[in-house]
């Protein structure tokens, strides 16, 4: 590892794998459109009827499992021959790793995996994959194994390793995500003042409340990503 070399943290949401077939959250035709978080995305859905929680995300993996990295995430990769670069991701597809990136960070969780509802600790991958979570599969305490997913009302556990991130970085580099949930929209806000931040989204003109010093690129991550990508590469 080159100590010297800048430090580049990615934050990516949704928006990066749209161009892959995965739907967002809160655009015109995304999953919040067609289901209420409360019946599928909080502690309370899956105490109340885990056969439609683990049912939907069941869907999600099925889906991820069609998809594959576009050239957004592929560029990311690219990156790593110059710079110490970290994800930070909030999607719980595991398109980065596809392509091939070495360091990322799941902020809410893993559709690969189920975790057990007792012991947060006990987590396994789903086997096999194409099945998903089947009703009936149990932990070790007899209790139905649930999606390894943080529900709307749950804590982070990343969010700390995250920010340190974020303050260590040289580079905050944000990417299709509609910055509406926190903890994860925040972030940014731990970059240190002499960082600079590039926002990469279609409607990252649009966007509120935003730090001064974030640089708005309105385009799409399979295209916007790689030009940013070789500027970057150029300024190395
Ligand atoms: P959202 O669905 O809220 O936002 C998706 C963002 O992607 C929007 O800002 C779009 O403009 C942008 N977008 C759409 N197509 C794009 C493209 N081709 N290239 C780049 N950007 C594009 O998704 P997130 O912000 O990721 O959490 O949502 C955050 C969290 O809310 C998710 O992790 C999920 C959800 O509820 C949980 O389920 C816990």
């Amino acid at each position: 590892m080159n100590e010297n070399r800048k430090k580049i943290v990615v934050l990516s949401g949704a928006g990066i794998s749209a161009e892959s077939g995965i739907q967002t959250f809160r655009d015109s035709d995304g999953l919040w459109e067609n289901y209420r978080v409360e019946d599928v995305c909080t502690p309370e859905a899956l105490a109340r009827d885990p056969e439609l929680v683990i049912g939907f995300y069941n869907q999600r993996l099925a889906q991820v499992l069609k998809a594959k990295p576009n050239p957004g995430h592929t560029a990311l990769v690219e990156l790593e021959q110059k710079y110490d670069v970290r994800i930070v991701t909030q999607n719980i597809d595991d398109l980065h790793e596809r392509a091939g990136s070495s360091n990322v960070l799941h902020l809410h969780g893993d559709i690969r995996k189920k975790r057990s509802q007792v012991d947060p600790d006990d987590i396994e991958d789903i086997v096999p994959l194409e099945k998903g979570i089947r009703m009936g599969d149990l932990d070790r305490y007899g209790k139905q194994f649930r999606p390894h997913i943080v529900f709307f009302g749950e804590a982070v556990p990343n969010i700390e390793p995250a920010a340190k991130l974020v303050e260590e970085a040289d580079i905050v580099l944000i990417i299709g995500t509609s910055l509406n949930v926190y903890p994860a929209a925040g972030l940014m806000y731990y970059a240190r003042p002499d960082a600079k931040i590039y926002y990469i989204d279609p409607k990252a003109e649009s966007a509120k409340g935003l730090d001064k010093r974030v640089v708005c690129i309105a385009g799409k991550a399979g295209t916007a990503v790689p030009e940013m990508v070789r500027q970057l590469m150029e300024e190395a």
